[in-house]
């Protein structure tokens, strides 16, 4: 019979602090969304590809699919929901979020409507798309 092992971990996420026991096998992306509600972060291709997942995981873009919780226990992370000011999203945000749209998608209307690479756009977007 398999045994579980779980772990009392803390993050902030989105700037509010969560602390739960987790299964130390269950992804970021897992207990961003399953556990704590947090829907900003997509579940797309679930093996690094896709980039629907994207987080700030202090401060550096992480493909939350990839990354264990437990390993980031005390860590801080920013989801497309907790960028900016909620009242005043940015454009490509507020887009991602209401047409729950994934990353290559938005890639490919940015840099078609603007010819603007991803590299070129501002920290905010690199959050949201993969480069
Ligand atoms: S879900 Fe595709 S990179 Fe994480």
């Amino acid at each position: 019979m398999e045994s579980a092992h779980f772990t009392d971990i803390t993050l902030d996420v989105d700037g509010r602090p969560r602390s739960l026991r987790i299964d130390n096998r269950v992804t970021l992306l897992d207990l961003l969304r399953e556990h704590l509600g947090v829907t900003a972060p997509k579940k797309g291709c679930d093996h690094g590809q896709c980039g629907s997942c994207t987080v700030l995981l202090d401060g550096r873009r992480a493909t939350s699919c990839l990354a264990f919780a437990v390993a980031h226990d005390g860590a801080q992370v920013v989801t497309a929901a907790g960028l900016g000011d909620t009242d005043a999203l940015h454009p490509v945000a507020a887009a991602f979020l209401e047409h729950d749209g994934s990353a290559p998608a938005i890639v490919n209307a940015v840099y078609h409507a603007t010819g603007v690479r991803v590299r070129d756009l501002p920290v905010m977007c690199d959050a949201l798309l993969t480069a």
